[in-house]
């Protein structure tokens, strides 16, 4: 038998998202945080450019809002965007309070203020950063702030397997009562009961074989909204950050956006600069056109890569602006202030996930989602740089202030049933899960990537029923463990991302067909809403009755 734990909140995740809604309710309630592994493990961390915020005398409001509509080419929220938009001072005063030091310079009168960096689809410049290691320092001092608060519990190395609903099958009546949570250590499924949920997962690009995401981005608060009955939407919208390093020994390391904010320029293996013939904007264009050319050359020219050169800058000037990168690129023997980076495009952040309204509640009663895992309205199409951390900071503080107000009326957790492993054993066939997770990775890389047809998705769609197949056999024989929970998680949220790729009967933002290559607004543009089936919930967990 587990121990039964019993908490107001259970936050699902300790990034940017997670920890500031954490650190938010703390002060009057009491809170769990959970984290698949190390606490610094989700891409918080690895965030370079920073986080936007008109700050700017010369920049406004309007003006972030015009750029973040635009990217969002049509599909963007205008509630949402507008929200966001105007919290973001104050949130970057919280995280100053919180005691992360971003980059200041001195100002002609003498005065210190904050460094702005510039990035793609920004009219001005307006990305508050610490250095090229901005999530780092975030990450850092939300970590050292929730260690210290004591109504805040911080488990390791604990994955959410599932979400614990009540009336699942009365849709409307729905409401949440915590999770089933493997204990990676002592490979024992837990039941948290809890008041609350707040599923802060992040996102799902590892769902591709490139991506700039770490391990944990397999989209399991996705797939666990999912079953539990929420509406998922926009899943065709994955974003390509264009400049990954290419390297062998390095296949996942971001070269960021603000190289090319401070003047970097993408070149063919030759030296010729080729984006003036896809966009006025060149370099700075938002991201799905700059991916989507460095894509069309590499294809055009039979290539490995494309190459990102900002050497013309004085090299104090690089090592001061880009430390990290100038060093990691200088550890793989590419020396950036001499020589240009070679780059590729690759999977990098999630736009669609769990739909929630402005306050991040979801379709269940007690569920929210906050940070990448949601679907907000805010990123529309294509996600402007720099716009997530905000969104991770501005949601977390709207949940809060919601909680605050209907924690005490949510219904008291009731005594969940155990997690039942009376009829699996331990796997002998764990080649199954690799395999799985290998094919998924590369069929959603080579079939569902950057440029889309109606055939490649529907041979990628014929993949997924087989593996879903083979991954429900194996969850009914065997016990549990992260690999195949991630795995069980990735196929789901591939069927929606494919899904809803295929209901886009035109190319808009991220999401581009070659079977229609046109935006089409002759109609109303929509999003992209899918819909669970409430099936019996019973059959999909290992539930004791
Ligand atoms: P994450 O920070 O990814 O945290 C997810 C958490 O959920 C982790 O703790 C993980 O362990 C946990 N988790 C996941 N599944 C489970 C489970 N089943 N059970 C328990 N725990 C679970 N955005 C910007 O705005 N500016 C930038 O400069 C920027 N740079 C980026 C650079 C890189 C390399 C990457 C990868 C992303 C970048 N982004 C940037 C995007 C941004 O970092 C993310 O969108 C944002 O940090 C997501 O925060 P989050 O809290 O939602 O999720
Ligand atoms: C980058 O630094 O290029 C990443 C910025 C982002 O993803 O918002």
């Amino acid at each position: 038998m587990t121990k039964l734990n019993v908490y107001d909140v259970l936050v699902i995740g300790s990034g940017g998202a997670g920890l500031s809604l954490a650190l938010r309710l703390a002060d009057t309630t009491q809170v769990l945080v959970i984290s698949k592994v190390a606490i610094s493990s989700g891409s918080t961390y690895h965030a370079q450019g920073g986080i936007s915020a008109v700050l700017d005398a010369n920049d406004s409001i309007e003006s972030h809002i015009k750029d973040t509509l635009k990217a969002g080419a049509g599909l963007c929220d205008l509630a949402a965007v507008q929200l966001t938009v105007e919290q973001g001072e104050k949130n970057i005063e919280w995280l100053k309070q919180q005691g992360v030091d971003f980059t200041k310079k001195k100002e002609k009168d003498g005065k210190i203020s904050l460094h702005l960096n510039r990035e793609g689809g920004h009219s001005h410049r307006r990305i508050v950063h610490t250095a090229d290691a901005t999530g780092k320092a975030v990450s850092k001092s939300l970590v050292q702030r929730a260690q210290e608060h004591p109504n805040i519990t911080l488990l390791e190395n604990h994955n959410a397997v599932d979400l614990i609903i009540k009336n699942k099958h009365k849709q409307s009546g729905q409401y949440v009562q915590g999770a089933y949570v493997l204990d990676i250590a002592s490979k024992k499924v837990k039941t948290i009961s809890a008041k609350t949920v707040i599923l802060a997962t992040g996102g799902a690009s590892r769902v591709y074989l490139y991506s700039t995401n770490p391990d944990v981005s397999t989209g399991d608060g996705i797939a666990l909204a999912w079953r539990a009955g929420c509406r998922i939407s926009n899943m065709e919208f994955m974003q390509f950050h264009p400049t990954c390093l290419f390297h062998p020994k390095e296949r996942s390391f971001l070269i960021s956006e603000a190289v090319r904010g401070e003047g970097g320029k993408l070149l063919l293996p030759d030296g010729t600069e080729f984006m003036h013939h896809y966009d006025p904007q060149k370099e700075l264009a938002p991201r799905d056109i700059v991916a989507r050319a460095i894509d069309n050359e590499i294809k055009k020219h039979g290539i490995d890569c494309v190459y990102l050169d900002i050497s013309h800058k004085p090299a104090d000037f690089i090592k001061q602006h880009f430390p990290t990168i100038y060093k990691q690129c200088l550890s793989l023997g590419i020396d950036i202030t001499q020589q240009p980076i070679p780059v590729v495009p690759a999977a990098h952040y999630t736009c669609g996930g769990v739909m929630t309204d402005l306050n991040a509640r979801t379709d269940i009663l007690g569920l929210y989602a906050v940070g990448e895992v949601a679907s907000t309205g805010l990123h529309g199409a294509n996600r402007m740089a720099s716009n997530s951390l905000l969104e991770c900071l501005v949601f977390a503080e709207r949940a809060a202030n919601d909680l605050s107000k209907t924690l005490s009326n949510l219904p008291e957790p009731e005594l969940a049933p155990e997690w039942d492993e009376s009829k699996v054993s331990d796997s002998d066939e764990e080649v199954v899960v690799s395999h799985n997770w290998d094919e998924l990775r590369h069929f959603m890389w080579n079939y569902v990537g950057i440029v889309r047809t109606n055939k490649r998705l529907n041979r990628a769609m014929h993949r997924i029923e087989i593996l879903k197949q083979e991954i429900a056999e194996y969850y009914g024989n065997f016990r549990v463990t992260s690999d195949l929970l991630e795995l069980r998680n990735l196929v789901i949220v591939a069927e929606l991302i494919i899904r809803s790729a295929l209901l886009r009967k035109e190319s808009r933002g991220l999401h581009y067909t070659q079977d229609y290559p046109e935006t089409d607004d002759s109609k109303a543009v929509e999003n992209t809403i899918l819909y669970p089936t409430i099936k019996r919930w019973e059959e999909d967990n290992k539930i004791q009755n």
